[in-house]
C-alpha cells in the first residue's frame, strides 16, 4: 500500500512538477508562500545561529528563504518524495547557496530524524499533519521531540474542524493529496499524548484555513 502511494505520487509530481503537488498554483505564488512562512518564523524570533528542521520540507518552498538566513549546516529537511527535494536544490536554491550553507537532507516515510546531528531550536511541519493519520502525527511528533533542543519549538499547520470526534478522525488516513481534519480538542489530546506542551493552537491567517500549532518539550 505505501510503495502504491509512492508511485502514486511520483507520477503526480512527473506529471504536474513539484510546485503543484505542494500546494502552489505557479511559481510566484510558491514563492509568496515561502516568504509568508519565513517572514512569520522572523515575527516568531527565528535567528541565523538557530538549528532549524523543516519535516515535509517538499521543494523548499519555506526552505530556500530560511536556507538563505540561517548560519551554515543549521538547516535539515526531510521527504518523503526525492523528486521534490532534487527541485529544491536544483531549481530553487541557487549553486552557490547550497555549496556555502550545506544544508542536509534525509528521504523517508517515517519522520527518522536521525540525520539531525545538533538540537533543533525550531521544527517546522508546514501543511504536512494536515494530511496525517493520528498515528503517522504521533510518529512525527515523537520523532521530532527527541532532535528538539530544551527550549525549543515545533510549528505545525493542520485543518480545524469544531466538534469532530476522535473517533471518526481516527480513520482518517495518511494521503498527501488529501485535507483532513482535526477538532482542536483531540489535537491537543495528540500533543499531548506526544509528552508535549502547547503553547498556541489557534488560526494563523493561512490561506488554506489551516490552524497553527505552537507545542514544546
Ligand atoms: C503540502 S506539501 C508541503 C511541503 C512544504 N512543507 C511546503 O510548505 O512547501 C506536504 C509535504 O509533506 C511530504 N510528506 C507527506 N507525508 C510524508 C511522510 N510520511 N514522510 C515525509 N514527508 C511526507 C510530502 O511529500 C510533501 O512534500
Amino acid at each position: 500500500m505505501a510503495i502504491d502511494i509512492q508511485e502514486e505520487y511520483s507520477e503526480q509530481i512527473q506529471r504536474d512538477g513539484a510546485i503543484k503537488f505542494v500546494g502552489s498554483n505557479n511559481r510566484t505564488q510558491f514563492n509568496e508562500m515561502g516568504k509568508e512562512h519565513f517572514d512569520y518564523l522572523i515575527h516568531k524570533k527565528l535567528k541565523p545561529h538557530h538549528v532549524f528542521l523543516d519535516v515535509g520540507c517538499g521543494g523548499l518552498r519555506t526552505g530556500q528563504y530560511i536556507i538563505e538566513y540561517l548560519n551554515n549546516n543549521n538547516y535539515f529537511g526531510l521527504d518523503r518524495m526525492p523528486e521534490l527535494i532534487e527541485f529544491g536544490l536544483n531549481n530553487v536554491l541557487s549553486a552557490e547557496t547550497v555549496f556555502e550553507k550545506q544544508p542536509k537532507f534525509s528521504v523517508n516515510n517515517n519522520f527518522n530524524c536521525d540525520f539531525v546531528d545538533k538540537p533543533v531550536d525550531v521544527a517546522w511541519c508546514q501543511s504536512l499533519i494536515s494530511h496525517l493519520s493520528i498515528k503517522q502525527t504521533k510518529r512525527c511528533l515523537k520523532n521530532i521531540k527527541n532532535k528538539m533542543a530544551l527550549n525549543g519549538d515545533i510549528y505545525f499547520t493542520y485543518f480545524q474542524m469544531d466538534g469532530l470526534e476522535r473517533e471518526i478522525a481516527q480513520k482518517q488516513k495518511s494521503n498527501s493529496k488529501k485535507d483532513l481534519y482535526y477538532s482542536k480538542e483531540t489535537m491537543d489530546e495528540i500533543v499531548k499524548e506526544c509528552g508535549l506542551k502547547k503553547i498556541y493552537n489557534g488560526i494563523v491567517g493561512h490561506p488554506r484555513g489551516q490552524w497553527m500549532y505552537i507545542c514544546k518539550v
